[in-house]
């Protein structure tokens, strides 16, 4: 074990909170039996208390730990899937806490597969309860960091990051309700939808008005601060042309080479849905702070493998007011 995760590990049994990295995005960790622990999340990111957030744990066997009348489905998408970018919503055991749940009576579970990951967690379990409720590392509402500089960004240097490079997959864990009889996918993710109904036996629904809150669902989410708009293929040299005849500076996110246009910069990005995925945030930040007026982005195919990014292009087009926050 290399001596920082040994201290991150230490800080979360005591009380404090670490970032650290996974596979999906980094996350802002707390003891997840540790309700004074786990408020210290809610205060640094700003978040409303109601919202539930994930309990990160080593392996599959704690599935029995931290929730109840644990259906088959659960244990065979852990056994497909686990370590990995999914997150399974179940029956809360009677322990979890509402600080951990946002008084809801379901608890999400995920088991990282990143290395930094997984050994925080096993470190976390010699000392103390080894599972670690994390939410994405930004504040409230705004994109997930993707690597240890970006939740800096967020945070500033006081608080404790495990550096574990850019994470591979780029965006948030697929999440899939299993608390309520028939599989609800509430967030598309790496892990798809036909993944899912592969090892499940039956094709998950989409989210129905009782469907559990979860703030990454939220119209309004994974948002830079400019304003960003999605903008058709065909559409967006014209678009281009015109924001910046009206005197906005323009910048673009679009799929292959640069091109020549009226924009303030471009951003080039891949070609497949994958490699888009595992730069958008990166990409967002960046565009961020370019001193731009307006990210326009052009729309990637509306095509079942863009699932994941297309959601989250979408929650990131919002404005604020338009959110459909309770
Ligand atoms: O990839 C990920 O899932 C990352 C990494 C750090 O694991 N975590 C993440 O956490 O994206 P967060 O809190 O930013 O988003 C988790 C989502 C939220 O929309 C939350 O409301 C939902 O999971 N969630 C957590 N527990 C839930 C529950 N019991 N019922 C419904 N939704 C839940
Ligand atoms: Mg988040």
């Amino acid at each position: 074990m290399t001596d920082s995760v040994a201290a991150a590990a230490a800080r979360l049994a005591a009380g404090e909170l670490v970032a650290f990295p996974t596979e999906t995005v980094y996350g802002l960790g707390a003891d997840a039996a540790n309700p004074k622990a786990v408020a210290k999340i809610f205060a640094l990111k700003g978040r409303p208390a109601d919202h539930p957030v994930i309990v990160h744990v080593a392996d599959a066997e704690a599935l029995d730990d931290w929730a109840r009348d644990v259906p088959e489905g659960a244990r065979k998408a852990a056994a497909a899937f686990w370590p990995g970018p999914l997150t399974l919503i179940l029956r809360k055991a009677a322990h979890v806490s509402p600080a951990v749940t946002g008084g809801q009576d379901s608890v999400g579970l995920r088991c990282p597969s990143h290395p930094v990951a997984q050994e925080l967690l096993r470190a976390f379990a010699k000392m103390g309860s080894g599972a670690i409720a994390a939410p994405s590392a930004n504040k409230f509402g705004h994109v997930s960091p993707t690597t240890a500089q970006h939740v800096r960004d967020e945070f500033g240097p006081d608080l404790l990051i495990l550096d574990g490079g850019a994470c591979d997959v780029g965006i948030e864990s697929t999440i899939v309700d299993l608390s309520r009889g028939t599989p609800v996918l509430l967030r598309p993710g790496a892990i798809t939808r036909e993944q899912l109904a592969h090892a499940l036996g039956v094709e998950p629904r989409a989210p129905d008005a009782d469907a559990p809150r979860a703030s990454g669902t939220l119209a309004s989410h994974y948002a830079p601060r400019t304003p960003l708009e999605l903008v058709a293929e065909a559409q967006l040299e014209l678009r281009v042309r015109e924001l910046a005849t009206a005197g906005k500076r323009v910048a673009v996110l679009a799929r292959g080479p640069a091109r020549a246009s009226a924009a303030f910069v471009w951003q080039a990005a891949a070609e497949n849905p994958a490699a888009y995925a595992h730069d958008l945030y990166a990409y967002l930040r960046s565009l961020d702070s370019s001193g731009a007026d307006i990210i326009a982005v052009e729309a990637p195919p509306a095509d079942l493998a863009w699932d994941a990014v297309n959601d989250r292009l979408g929650r990131a087009s919002k404005a604020v007011n338009e959110s459909d926050e309770p």
